[in-house]
C-alpha cells in the first residue's frame, strides 16, 4: 500500500491506496474552508498552521497500515510553499521513520488521475482542468507524457468563482456558493463573453470579473442575478473555446473536466451536450475527487511506484509555481 499526503492549499488529506488493485483503503481530508472564509480566501499561514495540526491527526488515524506500506507519496508542486512544505515534513519524517521510498506527485497529475480512483486508466484524453490555480487544456497520453494546449492569460475559472463571491461578501469557497445562489437568480445581466472575436484558444477571466464589479457598483441587481448572469458567461467563455478547439479538429475519443470547478453542474451539463454533438465519451471525477484531495494522489502514485519513480529524501524539494512549455495551437 501507499500512504499519500496532500497539502498544498488549504485541505489536510491522506489516503491509502492498495497498488495491485488501486482500491482506496483509507481517505481523510479535513478541510480549512470555515476557517479562511472569514477573509474572503486562502490565508496561507494559517493554512499552513493548521496542516500541522491536522496532518499528525490523520496520521495516528493511519497507523494500522503502517506495516502494509510500500511507499510514502506527497504532493511538492504547484502549490502555496508553506503549505506544501507542512505535507512533505510529515512525508520525510515517515518515510525516514518507516524506511520507505518517496514518491514526489505533481498536483496537476492529482487532478487528472481523479478521474481514475479505483479504475484502470483511459487515455489518451484531452482533459479541461478547472481549479483555484489552473484553467488549462491538456492533451495527456500517459502519467508522465502531455501537451498543454492551452492556459489562461490571467484568473482561473475556480479564483473568479471565488473573487465574485468575495466582492458579493459570501464567504470563500465562491464556487459551490455561487452555483447554488445562482439557481434562485435570472441570467439578465449581458456580460460580455471574455476573448469572443479572437480565435486564439487561451482563457481569460480578469475582465469578466471587473464587468461583476462595475455591475455590482450599480447596485441595481440581486446577488442571485449578479451569480445566474456571471456563471453563464464564465461558463459560456469555456465552451466557446473548446467549440473552436474542435473546429480545429482535436475532437478527442475521451474528454474529461477535472479540478474544483469540475464539480459544477451547470458546467457538467453543459459538458454532456458537448458530448453529444460532437460524440465523444465524456468522464469527470466523483463529486467528493473533484476538489483536493489526497486518494487522488495516491493513484499517480501507483503509476509511479510501478516505474520505480522514487526520490531521496535529501533531494525532495517543493515548487510552489511552475512554467510548463505551451504549445501553440
Ligand atoms: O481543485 P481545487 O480544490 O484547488 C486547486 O487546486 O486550486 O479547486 C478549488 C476551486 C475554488 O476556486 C472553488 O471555488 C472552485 O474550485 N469550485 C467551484 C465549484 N466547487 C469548487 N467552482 C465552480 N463551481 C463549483 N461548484
Ligand atoms: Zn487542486
Amino acid at each position: 500500500m501507499i500512504l499519500s499526503i496532500e497539502s498544498s492549499c488549504d485541505d489536510s488529506s491522506i489516503a491509502i491506496t492498495e497498488i495491485k488493485t488501486k482500491k482506496l483503503v483509507f481517505h481523510k481530508k479535513i478541510s480549512q474552508a470555515l476557517e479562511h472564509s472569514k477573509f474572503g480566501g486562502v490565508v496561507p499561514e494559517l493554512a499552513s498552521r493548521l496542516h500541522t495540526k491536522a496532518l499528525p491527526q490523520i496520521v495516528e488515524e493511519c497507523k494500522p497500515f503502517f506495516p502494509k506500506l510500500k511507499a510514502i507519496a506527497v504532493t511538492t508542486e504547484p502549490g502555496l510553499l508553506v503549505t506544501l512544505i507542512e505535507g512533505t515534513a510529515v512525508a520525510k519524517a515517515l518515510a525516514i521513520g518507516l524506511n520507505l521510498p518517496l514518491i514526489s506527485v505533481n498536483h496537476l497529475r492529482g487532478h487528472i488521475y481523479s478521474l481514475f480512483i479505483e479504475k484502470e486508466t483511459q487515455f489518451p484524453a484531452l482533459i479541461l482542468l478547472v481549479s483555484g490555480g489552473h484553467t488549462q487544456i491538456l492533451e495527456v497520453f500517459d502519467w508522465n507524457k502531455f501537451n498543454i494546449l492551452a492556459s489562461t492569460l490571467d484568473d482561473s475559472l475556480g479564483e473568479s468563482f471565488d473573487k465574485v463571491a468575495k466582492m458579493l461578501k459570501l464567504g470563500y469557497p465562491g464556487g459551490p456558493i455561487i452555483e447554488k445562489l445562482a439557481k434562485q437568480g435570472e441570467v439578465n445581466i449581458p456580460f460580455p463573453i471574455p476573448l469572443k472575436q479572437s480565435h486564439k484558444i487561451e482563457f481569460s477571466y480578469s475582465g469578466l470579473k471587473n464587468a461583476v464589479r462595475l455591475a455590482i457598483l450599480e447596485n441595481r441587481y440581486s446577488k442571485e442575478d449578479i451569480s445566474a448572469s456571471f456563471q453563464k458567461t464564465a461558463i459560456e467563455h469555456l465552451t466557446m473555446k473548446l467549440k473552436k478547439l474542435f473546429k480545429k479538429g482535436y475532437i478527442p475519443k475521451n474528454f474529461a473536466i477535472v479540478g474544483g470547478a469540475s464539480a459544477n453542474l451547470v458546467l457538467r451539463e453543459e459538458l454532456n451536450q458537448l458530448a453529444k454533438k460532437y460524440n465523444f465519451n465524456l468522464l469527470y471525477p466523483e463529486l467528493e475527487f473533484c476538489s483536493d484531495n489526497s486518494a487522488m494522489i495516491g493513484r499517480v502514485a501507483v503509476e509511479m511506484y510501478k516505474n520505480k519513480e522514487f526520490i531521496n529524501y535529501k533531494e525532495l524539494k517543493v515548487i510552489p509555481r511552475i512554467e510548463f512549455k505551451k504549445l501553440k495551437l
